[in-house]
This record gives structure tokens, C-alpha cells and sequence, in this order.
């Protein structure tokens, strides 16, 4: 008897299938950034014409059920948070072991019961709840049925800010973070120190603060034109400030919330007048030193021969490390003149004792001594490319910037590496050619470009490979004197970075995240970003509809 009616329930139940097929076409889920790995779209919508409940448990859960409810509620949906299934609307949050998602990775279901996200950590849970923030419909109201699993291409996906040439209030450093988060970034490198401006409180050392967070005045115009001997090209205006530490740890939180972690860089040898002219006796000659008015490279950095020296960077770095969680802390590295080193008795004396041939082994000394220090305290440090030059500290990560050389020589020494190379990742340069733009450092980096980035050089090895943990944007504000212009510089820029360390390299097509933008500009709208809109030229020339 039950081998006669199976058969026959069978085609009842695909006869039922088909016809309602017929009826509902798959749904349109509105574009993605960064785009996920793999998505089905269903074929209805969620109606949420009440509240809706998000159900989280664990810490990580209530976490991300708190910070969406708050999104869902500047669209204007009232969301509650709760530990019980509820007879509402529901958005199921949850933290389960699956080997086959990554570990930020998170799988996202929309369907007749509900919304899920599950995933192995409370970052794919807020990755998961970023994504549903997207495909919410115009009117925020309907959410369509699909089903996305999604996980990051790489581990390390940064987003850098330099508040050494101009500094940016803590309400803009949050609101940085969000959208960096919300473009399902991972780090920030805090560029906190810099021969313009100390921008970081060191208890210990308050000249830092009363002496070098502050320049006397600021070059205008471009640097390399501008005749710095006459008083006519600088503003007269003094230029400064700083993070107090109460301030960095609500920053620190605010980002560890959203799992970003921040990675604060202390700059050494180089890029160190403002640390010097708090404190001359840093310096090879004594001094006095000036807080830097223009843009550059100077030849004033910290005396590698002082023993005063390390005590002092020693100590800023212990509040450092008080501060920041990071397992990375970058000590900068790059372009550090060896002028004042050459002449110094200080640094002869110490290249004579320490058998150092020249003055690049004078650089790597600086560095190992400080990794050495650092790695007895748990961290990890990062340093730009030039700390390859005289040798590598052994445990050192290479954020590679000038072009891919560094990178690529780094991980050939078994190095981990950061990719940054200028062509695609410096966000300074010029998105358009037009000469209405405002100034800037130079170059031509359009949105184009940085979207064709691959972090991967062709040259290495499938092991050698494994040693790029990621790739990053890098934010230089000499001309970036505001909050608003920074955002003009970075947006949509991070978008296409974005992509470039999130998605799967296959399958990335510029012309389809165009398409994307679209849609996503009205999300840039929503959370009143002050993008640049140079790609909407291409975008209306796709002829895409503009629903
Ligand atoms: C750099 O752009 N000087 C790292
Ligand atoms: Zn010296």
C-alpha cells in the first residue's frame, strides 16, 4: 500500500511546486557591498508591518542585536531585543560552530519564518546584520526571501587615517569606524604621530601634548611649489590637538564593538619633529626643533645612539599598549633620512659597539631593539617597507607601500605581509582628472583603479602566498584639512576596496559593483556621507534602471 501512494504524493507535491513557481518569479535583491559569495534569491518578501524582535543570547548575540536595533531604528523600524522567541517579527541571531563558514563568515536566511543570521563569531554576526541592513527594500519595511553565506577573502582588511597633518574630532573617528565596519573592514591604522603634530596623550611625557600637538602655522598651497622662505605662503594660524586617553579608550571600545580592532601607529626613527621639539634631547643634535609647518621629509628624527631615546619610546609605548588591545602595533619605519645619524658621535658610537657596516643596519638595530621590546610585551609590530633596508627584526610584518617590491621580498623572507602599494591603495591622490578638484598630493587613483587591485602578486609562490594576510587604504590628509573632505577622498574609494578584500577574486566585475553603487549611494545618503559622485557618469552610462 505505502510503496502504490508514494509515488503519488510525490507528483501531487511537485504539481504544487511548479504551480507555485508560476506565480512568484525569484525577487530582486538590491546590490550588495562588499558582494558575497554566494547568494539565492527567494521568491516573496517579509512584511514587517509591526516591531520586530531580534532574539540573541550570548554576549556577541546581544551585541549585534543592540547595535541593529539601533540601525533599525534611524529606518525607522522598531526593533526590541529579547532572549525569547516572540509572537512578532523575528531576526534569530545565532553563534553556532560551523567549520565550513569562515570565521568571520556568517549565513543569512530570509524566509516565511523569519530572518536568521548564524554564524561562528559575534563579527559574522555583524557582518550578517550589515548585509540584512542592505537588502532591506526602499521603504525598509520588506525584506526579501534569500539566503546568503558569506566569508572574507582575507583576514586583514584595513582602512588607515593620518591625524598628524590635520586632526579629525572623536564624533568623525566613530562615525569612520561604522562605515569602515559597515564595509565589513577589520582594522584601523590610526596614524597618530607625525613630524606635523603628536596626537596621542602620553601622561608621562606632557610636553607631547603641550609642545607637540601643536605647529605655529600651515604651508598653503602645494608643498613642492610653495617658496617656504617667504611668510606670504603660510595661514599664521596655529594648528593642533590631540586624543586625551579617556578619549582613545571610548574609541578603542566604540571600534571593538563593531570588530574593528585599532591599530595605533607610533612613528619611529623618522616623521618625529613633534616628538623632537617636546623633547630635544631625542634629536642627534639637541635641537631646538620646530613642530613641521610644511609637508615632507625631514632630516631631524630620533638619535639611534641615545640610550634616552629608547627609555623614552619605551614608556610611550607601554601607555600604548595600555590603551590598545591590538595584537599589531605599527612603528612606522618609513623614510627616515640617515643625515643627522651620519654625523651624529651618538650613532657612530653605537654603530662601532653594535660591528653596524652602515647606517640602513643603524635603522634595523632601531627597529629590532623596539620589536624585541614589544614581543617580551605580547605584541606583534608592523613597520612600512623600508625596515627591509639592513635586515628584516625577525618577527616583523611589512606593510608594503611603495609598489609591491617590499611585499613581495618580505613574504619571499617568509614575512607577513600588508598590502598597500600607492598606485591602487593611496586614497590622496586624485580621483579625477577635472581641474575642479581640489588639491591634492598628486596621482590618479580613480575608483576604477583601486577595484582592478589584487593584493596577491603573480610572482609568489602558493606558500609564499599565504604570508598576505590582506591589503589596506592609506589616508594621508596633508590636503585634507576636514571631516568632509576626508569622507570626499574615501567614498566611494573604500567601496571598491572593500570588495577587493572581501569577495571572491573570481567573479569580481567592475561594471556589476557600478551597478551596485547605484543602490549603495542611497545607503552613502542615508548615512550622510559627503562621497564624491565621479562614478555616476559611468553608472548612467550603463543605462540602469533607477529604481
Ligand atoms: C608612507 O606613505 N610614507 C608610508
Ligand atoms: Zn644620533
Amino acid at each position: 500500500m505505502k510503496k502504490l501512494i508514494y509515488p503519488f504524493v510525490v507528483l501531487l507535491l511537485l504539481a504544487g511546486c511548479s504551480k507555485k513557481e508560476e506565480q512568484k518569479e525569484a525577487v530582486t535583491i538590491p546590490g550588495i557591498i562588499p558582494k558575497p559569495v554566494s547568494l539565492t534569491p527567494g521568491n516573496d518578501h517579509i512584511h514587517w508591518d509591526k516591531s520586530v524582535a531580534i532574539i540573541a543570547k550570548s554576549a556577541d548575540e546581544k551585541n549585534v542585536a543592540d547595535l541593529l536595533a539601533i540601525f533599525l531604528k534611524s529606518k525607522n523600524i522598531d526593533a526590541t531585543v529579547s532572549e525569547f522567541t516572540k509572537d512578532e517579527n523575528q531576526i534569530a541571531l545565532y553563534t553556532i560552530e560551523d567549520s565550513t563558514l569562515h570565521e568571520e563568515g556568517y549565513k543569512l536566511t530570509v524566509d516565511d519564518k523569519g530572518v536568521s543570521i548564524q554564524a561562528n563569531s559575534g563579527a559574522g554576526l555583524f557582518y550578517g546584520a550589515q548585509t540584512l541592513l542592505q537588502i532591506l527594500t526602499e521603504n525598509s519595511k520588506e525584506v526579501p526571501f534569500v539566503t546568503i553565506t558569506d566569508y572574507p577573502r582575507f583576514a586583514y582588511r584595513g582602512l588607515h587615517l593620518d591625524v598628524g597633518r590635520h586632526t579629525f574630532p572623536p564624533e568623525f573617528i566613530k562615525k569612520y569606524i561604522d562605515l569602515l565596519a559597515h564595509h565589513k573592514f577589520n582594522r584601523f591604522h590610526w596614524h597618530l604621530t607625525e613630524d606635523q603634530g603628536w596626537r596621542i596623550e602620553i601622561k608621562k611625557y606632557p610636553k607631547l601634548q603641550e609642545i607637540g600637538a601643536y605647529r605655529k602655522e600651515t604651508v598653503i598651497g602645494h608643498a613642492r611649489t610653495a617658496d617656504r622662505n617667504n611668510a606670504k605662503n603660510f595661514d599664521g594660524k596655529r594648528y593642533g590637538g590631540f586624543y586625551t586617553q579617556d578619549e582613545v579608550k571610548d574609541i578603542v571600545k566604540y571600534a571593538a564593538d563593531r570588530y574593528v580592532t585599532i591599530i595605533p601607529e607610533i612613528e619611529l626613527p623618522g616623521h618625529a619633529l613633534a616628538a623632537l621639539t617636546a623633547y630635544p634631547n631625542l634629536g642627534c643634535t639637541g635641537g631646538p626643533y620646530e613642530v613641521a609647518t610644511t609637508w615632507g621629509v625631514f632630516d631631524d628624527v630620533f638619535c639611534a645612539g641615545k640610550e634616552d631615546t629608547f627609555v623614552f619610546l619605551q614608556d610611550v609605548l607601554d601607555e600604548v599598549l595600555e590603551l590598545f588591545p591590538s595584537q599589531y602595533i605599527h612603528i612606522g619605519g618609513d623614510e627616515c633620512p640617515k643625515t643627522r645619524w651620519e654625523k651624529c658621535p651618538h650613532c657612530k658610537k653605537r654603530m662601532k659597539e653594535e660591528k653596524l657596516k652602515n647606517t640602513h643596519e643603524l635603522q634595523s638595530y632601531f627597529i629590532q631593539r623596539i620589536e624585541k621590546y614589544l614581543n617580551g610585551k605580547n605584541r606583534q609590530i608592523i613597520g612600512w617597507d623600508e625596515i627591509l633596508e639592513g635586515g628584516l627584526a625577525p618577527n616583523a610584518t611589512v606593510m608594503s607601500w611603495r609598489g609591491e617590491e617590499g611585499g613581495i621580498a618580505a613574504a619571499k623572507q617568509n614575512h607577513d605581509v600588508i598590502m598597500t602599494p600607492g598606485n591602487w591603495c593611496y586614497f590622496d591622490h586624485y580621483q579625477d582628472t577635472s581641474k575642479s578638484e581640489p588639491l591634492a598630493i598628486g596621482n590618479y587613483t580613480p575608483v576604477r583603479e583601486v577595484y582592478s587591485y589584487e593584493p596577491v602578486p603573480a610572482q609568489l609562490t602558493a606558500d609564499e602566498a599565504k604570508h598576505i594576510l590582506g591589503a589596506q587604504a592609506n589616508v594621508w590628509t596633508e590636503y585634507i584639512p576636514t571631516s568632509d573632505h576626508a569622507e570626499y577622498m574615501v567614498y566611494p574609494r573604500a567601496c571598491a576596496m572593500a570588495e577587493v578584500v572581501w569577495s571572491p577574486k573570481e567573479g569580481r566585475d567592475y561594471k556589476d559593483f557600478l551597478t551596485r553603487m547605484n543602490t549603495h549611494f542611497k545607503r552613502l545618503d542615508e548615512w550622510k556621507v559627503n562621497y564624491a559622485k565621479h562614478i555616476q557618469k559611468e553608472i548612467d552610462s550603463l543605462n540602469i534602471s533607477k529604481k
